[in-house]
């Protein structure tokens, strides 16, 4: 638990309780948590997170993996040896507090999207957290007939995550029935030894993922992008997806893809 001294809430945050940790890997965990009654998003948007103790609390940006309909808040984090937030962030134990900016923001919304057929997401790493609120989130279907969540992973438990997310969402009672045989999950590892095999990009680029998928290759006419993972993987698929006649959109200027970084440190 905290051992930490108190000092007072900041006025522009919620201050929140944890109702759940599950640790996936020494290098990823989830936590559940309260959610305030006054706060609302839109599923794919990040919030900045920290916590109690410090006169200046550090905070960090963390997409809500929790779809809008949720009592609660999730997030999925990473766990950065000597991180000035993950490092406490990882200890945290149900009953204690969490603090949380009141202002939800993020460019990952189907509102920057134009419709389309085809919603593709792709994450690495916890880059998947923002989506892991869409796929929950029956808007999403109203807007996508189909909606492909690609996962690379370096190795095979940081697919868990996912893994789970997938099997629970055709499972749940709202929006299970909406997902099921639309909902596609495309997993692949790169240094372990896995069913699937390789990077995405270099997945797209071969042809080798489509061909899996039996699905054509992207077109602007039917299929929409939303990227989250490093700033390398990011810089990747965006030149991927205009090649393959994309372009980036906005908030203010709804295209057919778009990008966050998968926040770290
Ligand atoms: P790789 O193992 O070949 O580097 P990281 O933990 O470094 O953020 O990586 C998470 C996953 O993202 C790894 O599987 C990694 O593959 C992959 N990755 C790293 N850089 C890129 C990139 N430029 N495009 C696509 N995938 C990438």
């Amino acid at each position: 638990g905290q051992a930490r001294e108190a000092a007072p809430i900041p006025a522009n945050v919620f201050a929140e309780t944890v109702t759940a940790v599950e640790h996936y890997t020494d290098r990823l965990f989830r936590f559940r948590m309260t959610r305030p009654r006054s706060l609302r998003f839109r599923s794919g948007e990040f919030v900045m997170i920290g916590l109690p103790g410090a006169a200046k609390p550090v905070f960090r940006a963390y997409s809500i993996a929790s779809p809008s309909w949720d009592e609660e808040l999730e997030f999925y984090s990473i766990k950065v040896p000597g991180g000035p937030l993950t490092e406490h962030l990882q200890k945290i134990q149900p009953g204690d507090t969490v603090l949380m900016k009141k202002k939800p923001t993020g460019t990952l919304v189907t509102d920057a999207l134009l419709p389309g057929k085809r919603l593709w997401m792709f994450s690495t790493g916890t880059g998947i957290a923002p989506f892991a609120s869409l796929v929950r989130d029956p808007e999403t279907y109203e807007k996508f007939d189909q909606v492909i969540l690609t996962h690379t992973c370096r190795e095979v438990a940081e697919l868990r995550y996912g893994e789970t997310l997938v099997a629970q969402t055709l499972e749940d009672p709202l929006v299970g029935e909406l997902a099921s045989g639309r909902l596609v999950h495309f997993a692949t590892t790169t240094r372990e030894a896995s069913p699937r095999m390789g990077r995405i990009t270099d997945l797209m680029r071969s042809g080798a993922a489509f061909e899996a998928l039996g699905l054509p290759p992207i077109s602007p006419e039917t299929d929409r992008g939303m990227i989250c993972g490093s700033m390398a993987m990011l810089k990747e698929t965006r030149a991927i997806l205009e090649e393959f006649g994309l372009a980036e959109g906005a908030n203010n200027r709804p295209a057919t893809f778009v990008v966050e970084r998968a926040f770290v440190d």
